[in-house]
């Protein structure tokens, strides 16, 4: 039971806003800017403010199994107030961890390094890839982000590419991001058919010719999260990595974001690709809101790192009370089931949302697989016009009137972004689905109002309450096939 004492907050919300303005760099970004959130307790898939206002959480997937899962705030209490030290002292829950983590690799990914952050843990396999291959340069995808630290900042389009960020280097190459709704190769635009795995693949195989001292890394997300929650194309990852491992290199998944079960299918978000990389980078949900991430890589690459004679020493990367945070996490996801969770309930709530396109014209391509999921809005759909403006709207008004937090992302910001803790329930999906039309509705009668110069957009919509259990419409909400074939079309 979470100890609810200490959940009040220490100084009116204006006050804690004015010392962050004061002591906090101004860079370090907030959610809802114009009207920040101060949170102070969190429970399962929810989070409440200072007064007490209860939010269903559809950002976090840091707090994988739930925020403040009682069995893993147990084992971090109970592991901190009986040692915390470094990890050149042997400790039962620092193996136990590297024998569960790899355990769920397939290959011989059987080798662990622990750090603290995904940053830490990209910044390491980077260091791996390039002592394994004695090369420098590196291939990463467009919109891709893989942590704040200067090395893994440099293979970040996602930030370099921003008015102000720091030019890209020369050893970097960036392949287009196999986006087949918005990239640069769209399935609109191509015969039925097409192989467009084969299309972006191609394009990574021009930056490796093109490579002036050979590629010593493919580095990608499984499925990209900061490009706007992309699923790759068939056989796309199967064609690189034949062509990257061909040319010498070896290939990185980074698995902080989408890991550990989140898409219901598989525990990794690669296994599905049928692909078994060489180095996998594990964090954020690991920790279950502890900093805690991983490297695994293969004893081949690890005996390349070990021949430096160089050692490797972190002196928080796998103490014992991330260790044994990271076992409980690992426990709880088996034990209440979540992956087969976040397989049922992410497939109801990805046909729910996919049933919007027919009621509403701004919702363009939505995609996802298990607890990831992406809602593009566009004004025009024959277009792919992002509606970026509209996005915003729906996120502010998600949480102002609806108490629900949701994000948008991707390269126009228009993807509507849902990762919420694996402990999302069919009702919550009810809940987000009703609040999601309330907004789409009301926003859509805000435009026209606007457009045709009335006074005011209707405020009151009649969208019908969802009623509990929302799996059990599961059957009669499957769209057919030709019903998709029909928006496709437009
Ligand atoms: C895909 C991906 N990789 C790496 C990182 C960096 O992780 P961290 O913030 O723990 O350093 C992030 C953070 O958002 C991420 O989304």
């Amino acid at each position: 039971m979470q100890n609810v004492v200490d959940c009040k907050e220490h100084m009116p919300k204006a006050d804690t806003i004015r010392l962050r303005n004061k002591h906090i760099g101004k860079s370090c970004q907030l959610f809802y800017k114009t009207d920040p959130l101060k949170i102070v307790r969190g429970q399962g898939q929810y989070m409440y403010d200072e007064e007490g206002s209860r939010y269903l959480d559809c950002i976090n997937n840091v707090a994988h199994v739930g925020h403040c899962h009682p069995k893993v705030v147990e084992a971090g209490s109970r592991q901190i107030a009986t040692l915390s030290t470094n990890n050149r002292f042997l400790h039962d829950e620092l193996v136990k961890c590297a024998q569960t983590l790899t355990d769920k690799m397939p290959g011989n990914l059987s080798v662990c390094y622990f750090v603290n952050s995904g940053s830490e843990a990209n910044d390491l396999a980077l260091r791996l890839a390039r002592q394994h291959t004695k090369r420098h340069e590196v291939i990463t995808l467009d919109h891709a982000y893989h942590g704040h630290v200067s090395a893994v900042m440099e293979i970040s389009p996602y930030k370099f590419n921003q008015p102000g960020g720091d030019p890209k280097p020369e050893f970097v190459h960036v392949a287009p991001c196999p986006d087949v709704y918005r990239g640069k190769h769209r399935d609109c635009d191509y015969p039925e058919g097409t192989d467009m795995g084969q299309l972006y693949a191609d394009e990574v195989a021009r930056l490796v010719e093109g490579s002036r001292t050979g590629v010593a890394a493919f580095i990608a997300e499984s499925l990209q999260s900061c490009g706007g929650q992309i699923i790759p194309p068939k056989d796309y990852f199967k064609k690189v990595y034949k062509i990257i491992r061909d040319a010498g290199g070896v290939t990185i998944a980074d698995e902080v974001q989408v890991g550990f079960g989140r898409i219901g299918t598989h525990y990794w978000a690669f296994e599905p690709h049928d692909v078994i990389p060489d180095i996998v980078t594990v964090a954020k949900p690991m920790g279950n809101g502890h900093p805690v991430g991983a490297v695994v890589t293969t004893p081949e690459i690890a005996e390349s790192f070990a021949s430096t004679g160089v050692c490797y020493f972190n002196t928080y990367g796998g103490n014992p009370v991330s260790c044994a945070i990271a076992n409980a996490v690992m426990n709880v996801i088996e034990e209440e089931n979540l992956q087969e969770n976040a397989l049922t309930v992410g497939k109801y709530l990805l046909e729910q949302c996919r049933s919007l396109r027919y009621e509403y014209d701004i919702v363009g391509d939505v995609r996802g697989t298990g607890l990831f999921v992406g809602i593009e809005l566009v004004s025009n759909r024959k277009e792919r016009t992002p509606a970026t403006k509209m996005a915003k709207a729906v996120v502010d008004r998600m949480k102002n009137t609806h108490k629900i937090l949701v994000s948008s992302d991707g390269p126009n910001d228009n993807v509507i972004k849902l990762k919420p803790p694996m402990v999302f329930n069919a009702e919550n999906a009810d809940e987000f689905l009703y609040g999601f039309r309330e907004c789409l509705t009301y926003l859509e009668n805000l435009e026209k109002a606007q457009q045709t110069g009335s006074v005011e957009a209707r405020s009151v919509v009649t969208i019908p309450v969802p009623a509990t259990g929302g799996l059990c419409s599961l059957a009669n909400s499957t769209i057919s096939e030709k019903r998709e074939k029909l928006i496709k079309s437009v």
